[in-house]
């Protein structure tokens, strides 16, 4: 397949890490994966050859952080915030009783439909975490959901300690890194823990993610988002590959990150949902720090499944550029989960693309709120929205 007339194509490919895109450009997609980009007027022939009008084509987001495993909604919890409530980390345990209670085939529906509502929005690649079941079943029942959706899970029992827990929390952390971890591990890629004041503390985080990276898991975490705290410390410790949220962030935490090349994955749709200041992205980016964005998509803190949103929130509160932005959340979101294959289209990447209803990826920060994603490719074949 020949995809030509694009008005401009975001590739990441160039020699420097970071935004490239080429103009009045084709590309050609062979087997799944890409096989040629350049000048449309230098375009080989191919049996099938599209026409994108001038409209722009950039690479499938991926996001690399997500909690879809869950059952019922808090949408009264999120008024209760916007009338002045704050965001505390034990409305995660309604969730947790939700979860428990539902069917297989609930949780089953809620995932396919969310996962679905993302990729109609441009995400080809997308991370799914545990965290709502906190019991050796039902952390295990949902890394298997999970893995029905996609092959980037992580084991998240260390999400809350459960209220059966709640007078031996140590007993707790012993479940996590002992039984519920072996019954977990073969279902999932990465280990996760929530290092937050409510939720577990840097020694019990440093204690699951060795754990887990023992178990074959490779840690990520949820690190400073309700406070300064040792959560990005914790995740360069242990050599994880994200340190999630990083809202709040002294000048130590910004030389671990960088030193320890730990990728800062920025979830803008937290702050948004739970009217807490936006993480200095300009701040990491001038220090070095690779940032990524993803959407946190959770009944709680932030039910948006939209990286376009993530964007746009991203440049306009956050001080990204619109190119730091768009590469944050395509080539970053592949950092962040340490894939070579996708985020970017160069030479051999898998053909993830996005078809956009506009002339240039800025469009995504510049129309807020506007669908614009106009068809979805993963691995070459159109998977949503429609052509031409
Ligand atoms: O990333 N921070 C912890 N976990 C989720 C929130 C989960 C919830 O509120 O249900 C987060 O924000
Ligand atoms: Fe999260």
């Amino acid at each position: 397949m020949l995809l030509t007339g694009i008005g401009e194509l975001v590739t990441n490919d160039g020699d420097e890490s970071g935004f490239a895109a080429m103009t009045d450009a084709a590309l050609v997609v062979e087997g799944g994966r890409v096989a040629w980009t350049g000048p449309a007027a230098r375009a080989p022939a191919a049996d099938t050859v599209l026409d994108a009008a001038g409209r722009a084509v950039l690479p499938g987001f991926a996001d690399s952080h997500s909690h879809l495993v869950f059952a019922g909604e808090r949408s009264a919890e999120f008024a209760a915030r916007m009338a002045g409530r704050p965001y505390r980390a034990g409305g995660i345990l309604s969730t947790v009783e939700a979860t428990r209670a539902a069917s297989d085939a609930v949780l089953r529906a809620n995932l396919r439909r969310l996962s679905e509502e993302m990729l109609r929005q441009g995400t080809t690649t997308f991370e799914c975490k545990s965290g709502y079941g906190l019991t050796v079943p039902d952390e295990a029942r949902a890394l298997a959901l999970a893995a029905e959706v996609t092959p980037e899970v992580t084991y998240l029992g260390a999400h809350v300690v459960p209220p059966e827990f709640s007078a031996d929390p140590a007993g707790y952390v012993d479940l996590v890194r002992g039984p519920m971890l072996t019954a977990c591990a073969p279902s999932a890629r990465w280990v996760d823990v929530f290092c937050e004041d409510g939720a577990f503390g840097a020694d019990e985080a440093t204690a699951i993610l060795a754990a887990g990276r023992a178990a074959g898991l490779t840690p990520r975490v949820h690190a400073n988002q309700l406070g300064p705290g040792p959560g990005v410390r914790v995740a360069a410790e242990a050599g994880a590959a994200s340190a999630d949220h990083c809202t709040f962030l002294t000048d130590a935490d910004v030389d671990a990150l960088v030193s320890a090349q730990v990728v800062a994955t920025l979830l803008p749709g937290v702050e948004f949902s739970c009217r807490q200041p936006f993480p200095q992205a300009r701040r990491l980016l001038d220090a070095g720090a690779t940032v990524a964005l993803a959407t946190d998509c959770n009944p709680g803190s932030c039910f948006t499944s939209s990286m376009p949103f993530c964007i746009a929130l991203a440049v306009r509160e956050m001080g990204m550029t619109t190119e730091e932005a768009v590469w944050g959340a395509t080539a970053g979101g592949a950092r962040a989960l340490r894939r070579t294959d996708i985020g970017h289209l160069g030479a051999g990447a898998r053909a993830d693309l996005i078809l956009l209803d506009a002339p240039s990826h800025a469009y995504l920060a510049y129309r807020p709120g506007v669908p614009q994603v106009a068809a979805v490719w993963r691995s070459g074949r159109l998977a949503a929205g429609s052509w031409p």
